[in-house]
């Protein structure tokens, strides 16, 4: 197994994370330490464990065995320092409510229940909406809202949430190249800030381009590493079992050997 050994400090620190719904583990003695400052890709086929592996970074599925830890604390403790942006499949669209009301939810966790928003957190949702674009349709109701627009809407809300780690699950699934480009530029912007993203990715091709690092993942860690060591034919061979389609997608940025199908 390929490990690097980061040299910063790290943000969220992975240990033996086993975890299961039922009774096949969906992930398997998972160790990994994400570095802070990084944007990291999280990558794998279908069903692999992409997205429980960042329900359990927030403390949303129970491990039978292992621990995440945030910064140092239990992921359960650690909620107000990560931001999450769910898969859109997972989100009920037809949910009465605007787009600067979606924003605003994310700074909910930062009032006590009797409080009201202030205007500054109004304004924060305000601005998060300005960057990713999405100003124009404060007013609108969410169901009315194209893919992308919606994919801009929830990272939105996951900006005005200031946190210290941004967890997104497959953002840029289902998205036009516009909203592609708009959303990695905000990506790019919130690590020069110093903070910490994973982000669950499907597009081999761009995944060198996007991330500083990648999780290869299969139930198991296959490998953490940057992109030139995790994106190697033989490695994503073993986890795709050698799904042509990945390798067509990868051809573009590297030769991915000689495979016949
Ligand atoms: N809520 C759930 N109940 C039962 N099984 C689940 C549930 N969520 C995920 N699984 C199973 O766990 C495995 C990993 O799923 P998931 O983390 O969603 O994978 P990925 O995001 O990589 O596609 C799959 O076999 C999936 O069917
Ligand atoms: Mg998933």
């Amino acid at each position: 197994m390929i490990r690097e050994q980061p040299t910063t400090e790290s943000a969220i620190s992975i240990n033996h994370l086993t975890v299961s719904y039922g009774p096949v583990p969906a992930l398997l003695d998972v160790t990994v330490d994400i570095p802070k400052g990084k944007l990291v890709g999280i990558i794998g086929p279908n069903g692999s464990g992409k997205s429980t592996l960042i329900k359990a970074m927030l403390g949303f599925v129970k491990p039978d065995l292992g621990e995440v830890r945030i910064f140092g604390r239990e992921a359960a403790a650690a909620k107000g320092m990560v931001a999450y942006v769910p898969q859109r499949g997972a989100v009920d669209w037809d949910f009465p409510i605007t787009v600067r009301e979606v924003a605003t939810m994310g700074r909910y966790g930062h009032r006590r229940w009797w409080q009201d928003m202030s205007r500054r957190d109004l304004q924060i949702a305000d601005q998060a909406l300005a960057k990713v674009r999405m100003t124009e349709f404060a007013s609108r109701q969410i169901g009315q809202l194209s893919g992308g627009q919606q994919q801009r809407v929830f990272l939105a809300r996951a900006l005005a949430q200031d946190a210290e780690i941004l967890l997104l699950d497959e953002p840029f699934s289902g998205v036009d190249a516009a909203t592609e480009n708009a959303i990695l530029e905000v990506l790019r912007e919130t690590r020069q800030q110093g903070r910490t993203l994973c982000v669950v990715h499907h597009d081999l091709s761009t995944a060198a381009e996007y991330f500083d690092y990648l999780i290869l993942l299969k139930q198991r860690m296959f490998g953490f590493g940057t992109p030139e060591q995790i994106l190697e034919p033989q490695l994503l061979c073993d986890v795709y079992e050698g799904n042509m389609k990945v390798f067509a997608e990868l051809s573009g940025t590297r030769s991915a050997g000689d495979r016949s199908p």
